[in-house]
């Protein structure tokens, strides 16, 4: 398993281009099974998470090509045909996405066998409204070892609340519901914007798919949808965690081809520690996306958190802010709301002299503590990151393991890192 050798105390100065949304990609990749026609996505970030779902795709028998450009991967995916409705737990099992191909392949195909994906680190992750909102649409399912078996002979329009606001739950429904006979309402949809990228991509498709980025989503089914070209959007969690790596390295980075609109809980946050982010137009006009300049400050103020849907702030920053917090004067409450174990990263923070206490939804850190470089282990995504951020800021080494954790999200973390002139290596090991 990969490692990450750290050495501390460097300042992060210069430029860094933000790769393509993973959490839109992922949906993206799925919704190309809901036409026979070639579906073109560019701006698709080289991440591992990425490859499982070509492996997948591959496994269903749908043909996929890359092609290298200038900023992430173009993928050209042509589901022409279904050669098995088959998505295996030795593939779900490594990302949870995977879930994301049961919506079209019923809808297209009438079928689908999808291997629950089971908890991991930051929760149970249980998938029932995926499940209980599928049935309203039509579909039977059962759940046999471990799989969750659909059929239908054509899912129809209903009206489906969730319980609970849910990202990839929203976005199997809304890609099921494009080809559903008649319209289908979602109520307490997820509004985070890789819902609204989908929802863009599905329409160029042939989709009627109305408000996406509110609580409530109209999809009027149509009878066959069409191939289509599209641009992912940046990814707002990698451009969080530069934030962070700036603030905490009392750095000054420029942030491209990013999407401000997506990052304001992020920002507004890091004000209020202290942190100044602004709109740089000064490389307006190169890329295509805006760009984000970032100074971290001499002294870092504490500042609560909790986490929430979209628009607040992102759960999958928590770890990252966490990792701040310790670098800030005072005391912080930081409060999850959305996962009920994502505090892993604390118990790996303390060990590099961070003060933190867990009481249950809320982590307690009292700051500034000096960080002192140790061997961490990566748990989660983004808790590995939020390792490396302290990695960056402690006196001395820091070995982090199990970095495929990071691989999943990030697209090659060490090498930008390195261009900003972090001290950061990869130690390969078989
Ligand atoms: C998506 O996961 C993201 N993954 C996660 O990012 C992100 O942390 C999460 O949304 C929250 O923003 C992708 O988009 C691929 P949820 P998802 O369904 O859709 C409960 C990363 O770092 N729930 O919005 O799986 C669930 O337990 C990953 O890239 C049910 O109870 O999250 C959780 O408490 C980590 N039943 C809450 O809802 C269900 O059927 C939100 O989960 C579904 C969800």
């Amino acid at each position: 398993m990969d490692k990450f050798h750290i050495v501390g105390g460097k300042t992060l100065e210069g430029r860094v281009a933000i790769s393509g949304a993973k959490n839109a990609a992922l949906p993206a990749m799925a919704a190309a099974l809901l036409t026979s026609e070639p579906v073109e996505l560019a701006n698709v970030p080289r991440v591992r998470d990425i490859g499982t779902m070509r492996s997948l795709l591959d496994e269903l028998g749908v043909d996929s090509s890359i092609a290298h450009e200038e900023y992430g991967i173009r993928l050209r995916i042509e589901a022409r045909q279904l050669l098995s409705p088959l998505a295996p737990y030795e593939l779900v099992k490594q990302m949870r996405a995977s879930v994301l191909v049961l919506g079209p392949l019923l809808a297209r195909f009438g079928r689908a066998q999808v291997s629950l994906p089971g908890g991991c680190a930051i929760g149970a992750r249980p998938i029932n409204l995926h499940i209980q909102g599928l049935e309203r649409l039509g579909a039977q399912i059962r759940i046999e070892h471990g799989y969750v078996k659909a059929t239908t002979d054509g899912l129809k329009g209903a009206l489906f609340a969730f319980d609970t606001v849910s990202v990839t739950g929203t976005e199997n429904l809304m890609m099921a519901a494009t080809l559903a006979e008649g319209e289908t309402v979602l109520e307490n949809a997820a509004r985070e914007p890789e819902v609204t990228d989908l929802a863009r991509l599905l329409n160029k498709m042939g989709a009627s798919v109305e408000g996406a980025g509110t609580e409530t989503l109209r999809i009027r089914g149509v009878a066959k949808l069409h191939g289509a070209s599209h641009t992912i959007i940046p990814d707002r969690i990698e451009a969080a965690t530069f934030l962070v790596a700036a603030a905490m390295t009392h750095g000054c980075i420029t942030l491209e081809r990013v999407e401000p609109g997506h990052l304001t809980a992020v920002v507004a946050k890091l004000a209020e520690a202290g942190v100044n982010v602004t709109a740089d137009s000064s490389g307006q006009g190169k890329s295509e996306q805006a760009s984000l300049q970032v100074t971290g400050p001499t002294t870092l103020r504490a500042a609560d958190v909790t986490t929430g849907e979209y628009p607040g702030f992102p759960t999958d920053v928590q770890a990252q802010y966490m990792a701040l917090m310790t670098q800030a004067e005072g005391s912080s409450v930081i409060t999850e709301t959305i996962f009920e174990n994502r505090f892993l990263h604390a118990l790996e923070l303390m060990r590099m002299g961070a003060d933190i206490r867990v009481e249950g939804r809320h982590a307690h850190v009292r700051g500034r503590t000096p960080l002192s470089g140790a061997k961490v282990q990566a748990s989660d995504l983004r808790a590995s990151a939020s390792l490396v951020l302290a990695g960056l800021a402690a006196e001395g080494e820091t070995l982090v393991d199990r970095v495929y954790h990071i691989d999943r999200g990030y697209e090659r973390i060490e090498e930008k890192l390195t261009r900003l002139g972090a001290s950061i290596r990869r130690i390969s090991e078989a």
